[in-house]
């Protein structure tokens, strides 16, 4: 059975003022725009997007029980949660299809408590630094995973 071609586009706290929050680190785009734009390429690449955003760890969870069985991959910025969640990480172990890892600034160059991200321990890729674009790359290369199953 080819892989779903539905991707769940997933972003954690705070990333609902995108836009108006530290602008010299997160930039100018909105969570609108960054919707916008992974909707543009989701139709170059003929991929569903799933695109949600919550302040609450509950509900991202629940969008990748969701996703488990309906999507063939994830992009997930968990925000503040990359850097706590067990709880985000051990519902991301539980998929069987590539979760790719997104954040806008570069987390290596800030705060210590900032290099290290669960999630990272179950993402086929991880991509920091490059601003809202990294959202498009993160498809990209999933949609070049999902073809590749
Ligand atoms: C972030 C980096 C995290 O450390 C931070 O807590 C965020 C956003 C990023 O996209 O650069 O809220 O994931």
């Amino acid at each position: 059975m080819p892989a779903s071609r539905i991707v769940y586009v997933l972003n954690g706290p705070n990333l609902n003022l995108l836009g108006q929050r530290q602008p010299q680190i997160y930039g100018h785009e909105t969570l609108a725009d960054v919707e916008a734009s992974c909707r543009r390429v989701g139709v170059e690449l003929s991929l569903e997007i799933a695109f949600h955003q919550s302040n609450a760890e509950h509900e991202i969870i629940g969008w990748i029980h969701e996703a488990r069985t309906r999507a063939g991959g994830i992009v997930i910025n968990p925000a503040a949660y990359s850097h706590t969640s067990v709880a985000i990480l051990d519902a991301l172990s539980a998929c069987e299809f590539p979760v790719m890892e997104v954040h806008i600034s570069n987390i290596h160059r800030r705060e210590a408590f900032r290099h290290h991200s669960y999630v990272s321990a179950v993402a086929a890729g991880v991509i920091a630094g490059f601003g809202t674009e990294g959202y498009g790359y993160a498809l990209r290369r999933l949609a070049m995973l999902i073809d590749a199953a």
